[in-house]
């Protein structure tokens, strides 16, 4: 089964084609991904109509590229599958309908993936891992702990109730007038601070379900700076060691609590999963595997780049999907927001059995 994946919900580009064998095993035949990083670092976040511009202007020549590396014709393709949402609705639009007339021009179906079900699918595609599993999705756009049941049967056990975690470690770069993707500046400047300095709240901590909230802890930071501006070398470097470790200690304790609800809920999860660019950060990723161990399961973090936005792992949800008979009409709508366990609720009990395997 050989799928051609499209995604464009936020600032990647980016297509790949991958095949998927009877045994379930899949693997990437080609992955092309073209950042439009420098086109939004001088705002130091994504514009969204610079954005859906760039899709526009790139879109054609990553397909291309993407079916070149391959060295397959459009015509042994089994399926065409776009991130369908959430996302950036401009940038989705482009990347749905360039999907839909690939699939029209050579009779193929066409498969509507959600953006957020191919980031909880990645590692079966890298580690074949089993259902159930625990998510932890972190990411510029999004912050999530999921139960992955099987292919289309998701819920929901956290969520944040404002700005994604990556978003924090942004807005944190941008207000200490570090560069754009924040999270690795801020990483870089840790290392060398005292996370002691400045005593940041822990917020949502201890509480019973598994939500995150970062924007008290964002304003928390901002008063200690303008307490203490200017800001020397050092201060900078140990504002951003204190607000990292906030962070760690915050998703310590929430996936605790998310791994405590998942094992109330639906028994021992066969791995907890991490997804998304924060899982990049090296004390975030220390905290998973401890958390992980503590909770008697262990830490699968696919490759830093399946970790980020990428085509394969749309074109394997489109596999996964395949596999099950699931195609989408050519009329199907992009979705700037589209909730995961909506999936679930929209195709009901058959695939919940039909996924188990
Ligand atoms: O998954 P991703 O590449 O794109 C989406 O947002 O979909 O995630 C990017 C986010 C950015 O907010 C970036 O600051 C954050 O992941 N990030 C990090 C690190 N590397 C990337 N956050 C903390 N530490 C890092 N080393
Ligand atoms: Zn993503």
């Amino acid at each position: 089964m050989l799928v051609l994946g499209i995604e464009t919900t936020c600032d990647e580009t980016a297509a790949a084609v991958v095949e998927r064998h009877d045994d379930g095993s899949g693997h990437i035949v080609s992955n092309i991904v073209s950042s439009q990083l420098d086109v939004h670092a001088a705002f130091g976040g994504v514009v969204p109509e610079i954005a859906a511009r760039a899709h526009v202007e790139t879109l054609d020549h990553v397909v291309a590229q993407a079916m070149h590396a391959a060295g397959r014709r459009y015509d042994e393709l089994d399926a065409v599958a776009a991130a369908a949402g959430p996302g950036l609705i401009g940038g989705v639009i482009v990347g749905l309908t360039t999907a839909k007339a690939i699939a029209l021009v050579h009779g193929k179906p066409l498969i509507a993936v959600n953006h957020l079900e191919a980031h909880a699918l990645t590692a079966r595609l890298t580690d074949r891992t089993l259902f159930p599993y625990c998510l932890f999705l972190a990411s510029g756009g999004h912050t999530q702990i999921l139960a992955v049941r099987g292919v289309g049967n998701y819920v929901r056990l956290g969520t944040t109730h404002d700005d994604a975690i990556g978003e924090a470690f942004d807005k944190t770069a941008k207000l200490l007038g570090l560069g754009y993707p924040g999270g690795p500046q801020v990483e870089q400047q840790a290392a060398r601070g005292d996370a002691r300095r400045f005593p940041l709240p822990r917020p949502m901590q201890h509480r019973r379900d598994a939500d995150f909230s970062l924007s008290g802890l964002k304003t928390a930071l901002r008063l200690e700076a303008e307490a203490i501006a200017p800001l020397s070398d050092q201060d900078i470097a140990d504002l951003c060691a204190s607000f990292q470790q906030a962070v760690v200690d915050v998703i310590d304790d929430r996936l605790r609590a998310g791994l405590r609800m998942f094992r109330a809920r639906f028994g021992a999860p066969s791995a907890l999963v991490a997804a998304g660019g924060v899982a990049a950060n090296r004390a975030v990723r220390a905290t998973l595997t401890q958390v992980a161990l503590d909770c008697g399961t262990v830490l699968i973090a696919p490759p830093q780049e399946l970790c980020t936005d990428n085509g394969a792992m749309i074109a394997w949800a489109g596999c996964e999907r395949l596999a099950l008979g699931l195609t989408d009409p050519l009329d199907v709508a992009p979705r700037a927001r589209w909730p995961l366990d909506e999936i679930a609720a929209a195709e009901g009990a058959r695939l919940r059995t039909a996924a188990y395997k």
